[in-house]
């Protein structure tokens, strides 16, 4: 049976995209750290199996790891997606899930690793930003790259525009990404992905716009 698990902290959008997807998979089940995250409610409205293993309970980040592992391999997942998963994972946990552990960071990776993209994003002036879905790596939000998707930022963008805008686009990459993983379509070598029979778009973004 192909079984996703998907990870969340809070209002868990990016998980519902995901559960809208109709992604090829047979079960999908959603484990929260935060008893109190909203896409816990959606994603029973979904249909999803759904789980709390709260950080709280745990003295320290092994022992929580290993309580969030032993929840993941009850469902034995062939991919496990962090949506908003706001818990930094052992390096551990990471090596037991290399190559099907899956993150979505709102920035154009390798820039703005970390938080706050969209307003350190504005703070530089950078002209074009984004999202990007990749591997998770012991090297926080910087493993191998599977889909990005890049915006303009407008003269009149604030980090909650900016901030919609990225959201946007983070719900079209991240059900992309997964359906790709689900049909064996990602290659991983190092730190280079390949996807097997991908679209080629040479069109190019101009942030401002060149004239006509
Ligand atoms: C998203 O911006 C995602 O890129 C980042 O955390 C945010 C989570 O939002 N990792 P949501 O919970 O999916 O709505």
């Amino acid at each position: 049976m192909k079984s996703l698990v998907i990870l969340i902290s809070g209002r868990g959008s990016n998980m519902q995209a995901l559960l809208e997807a109709g992604l090829p998979v047979e079960h999908i089940a959603v484990i929260s750290n935060n008893p109190d995250a909203s896409g816990l409610e959606i994603a029973r409205r979904y249909g999803a199996e759904t789980s709390i293993v709260d950080h709280r309970a745990f003295p320290d980040r092994q022992a929580f790891d290993r309580a969030l592992a032993e929840k993941i391999d009850t469902h034995q997942p062939k991919l496990i997606a962090l949506a908003g998963f706001m818990r930094i994972l052992s390096d551990r946990f990471v090596q037991h899930y290399q190559g099907r552990l899956m993150n979505i960071h709102p920035s154009l990776l390798p820039a703005f690793p970390g938080l706050d993209t969209h307003a350190r994003a504005l703070q530089e002036g950078i002209k074009i930003h984004g999202c990007t879905v990749h591997f998770v790596t012991l090297q926080l939000d910087h493993g191998p790259i599977v889909i990005q998707a890049a915006i303009p930022v407008l003269p009149e963008d604030t980090e909650k525009t900016l901030a919609a805008r990225v959201l946007q686009q983070e719900h079209r990459i991240y059900p992309q990404a997964v359906r790709w993983f689900m049909e064996d379509r990602i290659r991983l070598d190092a730190n280079q992905v390949e996807i097997v029979d991908s679209c080629v778009n040479e069109i190019a973004l101009y942030s401002p716009g060149l004239p006509e």
